[in-house]
């Protein structure tokens, strides 16, 4: 089969290296790829946006199975563009991508099928979201409605914070048009868990567990990133909380989404948190999560390609899906400072050092080619996130020490990094 991956992060990487490695991949494309994924696929220079240049490629490349892994795509309808092309697709259309493209709807959905999540409200003017906040208790969750590349959610810890919260998303549209709407939600604690789950918009397959570390800084300071590492499984994820997330969310909510004549076949990202009373959703996302899919991605047994056209098909309930009993950690190889200021172009050194490292991956973030000496190609920073160093072992610290001796193999200027990813692993189990 031809295969095309619309995108070029880390997640699409990841992506990438499981489906280079399927008996059915005669040939990968990649839009646009980036200097990783150009290892194990032709990389073509289309935005991820540009529906129409997307489909005429694919067509003139004959390609039988297209994969849209980026949110904005999927929420622009990018998955419809191949789809009324004629081309089986993976990834939700746009009217099933809104799970995630609107917080208004996924919480009104929540509300109305009771899948569980925090109290909120939903406002559309400055003043009335004002009016209401003066009436609830600190801390206060504001959420833009749409999608504001993770950043669109601020925890404030006072009623000034959040006045000025609702000043910055929806009068100074901080977020662009995200902020037209606000989602004032009831704040809650607990421990967060990433469960990604495959569905064929009737069957649904949770994947093993992961969990993100949003923060910059070591011990959860700083500002929100897209993710500065992850580890697979979360030990907090018990069998009991599993099953209960089985009933009561994701089979729920990809019912609910039928229900609405929105039938969403791809992967349905369910942000969870841990509270006493219980799992509560957080968000959904309409795709892999990015670093998630660093850590849950080389744990799959399956074929990944076999999995991805059962959604497509409609076939999902005769997979068997399966993951190594092992762990996964990844940790981000950054710009020092991301998320606000960073310089690029800087060479990456070391990189031939995962090749056929059995157990390492190094998944390309923000890279891009340049040219060096003597017409050689150098592979240089380009982003604020650059690289994820995932490492597999036996047990989560195992991987966790793997993954940290395997970030010293690379070398850039200006190279950041958490030091504490997956370390509430070692200080609890
Ligand atoms: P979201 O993009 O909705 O997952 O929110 C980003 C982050 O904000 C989450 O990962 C949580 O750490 C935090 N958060 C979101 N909603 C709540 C809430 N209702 N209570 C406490 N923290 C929250
Ligand atoms: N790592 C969080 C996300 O992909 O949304």
């Amino acid at each position: 089969m031809k295969i095309m991956i619309v995108g070029g992060g880390g997640r699409e990487h990841a992506i990438a290296w499981a489906v280079a490695k399927s008996p059915k991949c005669e040939k990968l494309y990649a839009a646009p790829g980036n200097a990783g994924i150009a290892e194990l696929a032709e990389c073509v220079d289309i935005s991820v946006m540009d529906a129409d240049s997307l489909v005429a490629f694919a067509k003139d490349k004959s390609v039988d199975f297209v994969i849209v892994a980026p949110d904005d795509p999927l929420a622009a309808g990018v998955a419809d563009a191949f789809l009324d092309a004629g081309i089986k697709t993976f990834g939700p259309r746009k009217n099933a991508a809104i799970i995630e493209a609107s917080k208004a709807f996924s919480k009104d959905l929540m509300k109305k099928y009771d899948i569980p999540s925090a109290a909120y409200e939903t406002f559309t003017d400055a003043d009335s979201a004002i009016k209401y906040l003066e009436t609830q208790e600190a801390p206060y969750v504001l959420k833009a409605d749409g999608l504001a590349l993770g950043k669109g959610v601020l925890i404030c810890q006072t009623l000034d914070e959040a006045k000025a919260g609702i000043q910055e998303i929806m009068v100074d549209k901080k977020f662009g048009d995200a902020g037209n709407k606000v989602v004032i939600e009831e704040f809650m604690t607990g421990r967060e868990v990433s469960v990604l789950c495959f569905s064929d918009g009737k069957t649904i397959l949770p994947m093993t567990s992961a969990q993100d570390h949003k923060r910059a800084g070591d011990g959860d300071t700083g500002l929100n990133t897209g993710g500065m590492g992850t580890f697979s499984p979360s030990p907090f994820y018990t069998d009991e909380i599993a099953k209960f997330c089985e009933e009561n969310v994701y089979q729920r909510t990809i019912d609910a989404m039928a229900a609405e004549g929105r039938e969403f076949k791809g992967v349905l990202f369910c942000g969870l948190m841990l509270t006493e009373k219980g799992p509560r959703v957080l968000e959904f996302n309409a795709r892999f999560g990015d670093p998630e899919a660093q850590v849950v991605i080389p744990r799959l047994k399956n074929d990944i390609v076999e999995v991805m056209e059962a959604c497509a098909d409609g076939t999902l309930d005769k997979i068997d899906l399966q993951f190594e009993d092992n762990a996964a950690v990844c940790v981000m190889l950054a710009s020092d400072g991301y998320p606000v200021s960073y310089k690029k172009g800087f060479e990456i050194k070391g990189l031939d050092a995962f090749k056929e490292k059995e157990g390492y991956f190094i998944f390309h973030s923000g890279t891009k080619f340049a040219d060096g000496e003597n017409g050689e190609k150098k592979v240089v920073t380009n982003g604020g996130r650059v690289l994820g160093v995932t490492a597999l072992g036996s047990t989560l610290k195992e991987a966790r020490a793997n993954a940290y001796k395997a970030t010293e193999l690379i070398d850039f200027d200006n190279k950041y990094m958490r030091h504490d990813i997956g370390k509430a692993i070692d200080d609890e189990n």
